[in-house]
């Protein structure tokens, strides 16, 4: 046999069984060097179980691992990383308050010369240069020596890739590096990876975004319900194939907008500005309206939706709600006054981990679900049932915590709650991310019918072809401010990236 013939990875009849859960059954999973491998499925199908026994977070229950063709033992993410295997992880898995650099060489710092170094001390001066050569390699703008907690998300995303590909790696896995990437940071990451594709290493590339698949992607390995269903050359995949291989049943990947009458204005927001993130941003919401917000990572969306939220305070402007001024200056009175907010960060911001599924699901609405100042137990698990069901929430029962649930799974949680509280304005911020196409389809069913409940939708969102899908009206931002307001029949692709990108310059109203 020649050497070619012997795959750099093999993972062979892999089982792993939570309590209640067989997230794996007898999973097999085979890589080449130089070779990148998607790896699809639902919300819950086992993809993030199956890369963590990989690198060494989690034991199997059966298998085997075979590297080169000789088996090894993965019993600790050390010994991964001893072995070449490296994994950037769903939930981010940086120290906030470390730096940037600290956080790319965590445990591994280099230390100073004589005898400095052999008592333990960093040497921090190199460690900041070595760290602002990997930054530089992806083309990240962060300084070394900034705190990690200070970051956005992208930027977050982006020390978890430098410190990932920091390692001499022979097998790097991504479980959903893009979910937090904007468009011009999700090209540099791709070029990062046929650059690491072209050295040989292999890749294991989890994502939810199947054009992403087909532009990355050399072979496609597809889980449902914990069991491998399949694998395709790329050039023989196509969209329907590989869904219908997720799912089990055909499925068209289209977002489909329901019309709904447009009514009198619910939120007008005037000259909104906080120094260095927003400025002068104007715009109307009316009742039953699906207002898409888009612009590239870093154009204000979030910083508009926070201050909005009462989680920032603004410098300036003016907010009205149902005819009458808005101010709020946390983010419990906007929830009072009748503002929802999905935050794009739901593990730190919308999620209590340790609480069960159901009561988080009912978070956002408890007075409704209490009687004489008592929860009422029946009620708020009908509430939970209800969600769990039109967001086919994979749960093994509504009192599981939520910490356990898949990383989809979890936001799936996050998004019924505020569904389920039926604010006046709803603010959602990427809410399908990382979510998978049969869902995503279940999430704008309900976007639909909450819009035809006279609720004004403020819809964040990354992703091109949801925008240009789901929204009455397009609000284009640009370094901070509002670049354009397109109208439906109006927008192109082309148009509202040439405004999110700066290139078409000059206010539209649409
Ligand atoms: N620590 C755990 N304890 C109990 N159940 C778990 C645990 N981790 C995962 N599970 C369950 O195992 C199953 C597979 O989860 P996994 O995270 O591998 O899914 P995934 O394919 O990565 O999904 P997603 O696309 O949502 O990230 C799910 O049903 C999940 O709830
Ligand atoms: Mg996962």
């Amino acid at each position: 046999m020649s050497l070619d013939a012997v795959p750099l990875l093999r993972m062979e009849g892999i089982s792993k069984l939570f309590p209640g859960v067989r997230a794996l059954d007898c999973v097999d999973l085979e890589v080449r060097a130089g070779e990148v491998v998607a790896l699809v499925g639902e919300n819950g199908a086992g993809k993030s179980t199956l890369m963590k026994i990989l690198a060494g977070a989690h034991d199997k229950d059966e298998g085997r691992i075979l590297l080169q063709g000789r088996e090894v033992q993965i019993e600790s993410p050390r010994r991964a990383q001893q072995l070449g295997i490296s994994i950037i992880y769903q939930e981010f898995n940086l120290t906030r308050n470390q730096t940037v650099a600290a956080n790319i060489f965590l445990a591994r710092e280099p230390r100073l010369r004589g005898l400095a170094g052999w008592l333990g001390f960093v040497d921090r001066a190199r460690m900041a240069s070595e760290a602002a050569r990997v930054l530089e390699r992806i083309r990240a703008k962060i300084p070394p020596d900034t705190k990690v907690g200070e970051l956005s998300v992208a930027q977050q995303q982006m020390v978890e890739i430098a410190k990932a590909i920091s390692v001499e790696a022979k097998i790097l896995i991504m479980d959903e590096p893009t979910a937090a990437l904007g468009e011009s940071e999700t090209e540099v990451l791709f070029e990062t990876v046929r650059a690491l594709k072209l050295q040989g290493i292999a890749i294991i590339f989890i994502t939810h975004r199947l054009e992403e698949m087909f532009r990355i992607a050399d072979r496609v390995v597809v889980l449902r319900d914990g069991q491998r269903v399949g694998a395709l050359p790329i050039a023989e995949a196509t969209p329907e194939r590989i869904v219908q291989m997720m799912v089990g049943r055909s499925l068209q990947e289209i977002f489909r907008k329901e019309s709904v009458a447009i009514g009198m204005p619910v939120l007008e927001v005037r000259g909104l500005t906080r120094r260095g993130a927003v400025e002068d941003v104007s715009f109307t919401l009316h009742s039953g309206e699906i207002l898409g917000f888009a612009g590239l990572v870093g154009a204000g969306r979030t910083e508009t939706a926070r201050l909005l939220f009462g989680a920032d305070s603004r410098d300036r402007g003016e907010v009205i709600l149902q005819g009458k001024p808005l101010s709020v200056s946390s983010p419990v009175e906007a929830v009072k006054a009748g503002l929802g907010l999905v935050p794009e960060d739901r593990g730190l911001q919308g999620l209590v981990l340790k609480l069960p599924v159901q009561e988080n699901i009912v978070l956002a609405t408890l007075p409704r679900h209490s009687a004489g100042g008592w929860m009422d137990r029946s009620a708020v698990a009908r509430t939970a049932q209800d969600f769990v069901e039109r967001l086919s929430i994979k749960t093994p029962h509504l009192r599981q915590k939520a910490m356990l649930l898949s990383g989809g799974n979890q936001q799936k949680v996050v998004l019924a709650k505020w569904l389920a509280s039926k604010p006046k304005v709803l603010i959602l911020d990427e809410p399908t991310r990382g979510i998978d196409v049969g869902a995503k389809a279940e999430v704008h069913a309900l976007m639909s019918d909450l819009a035809r409940s006279g609720i004004g939708i403020i819809m964040i969102s990354s992703e091109l072809p949801e925008i240009m899908a789901m929204s009455d009206r397009i609000v284009v931002m640009h370094e901070g401010r509002v670049a354009a307001i397109l109208s439906r029949s109006e927008a192109t692709p082309e148009l509202v990236m040439a405004y999110a990108s700066g290139q078409q310059r000059g206010v539209r109203n649409g």
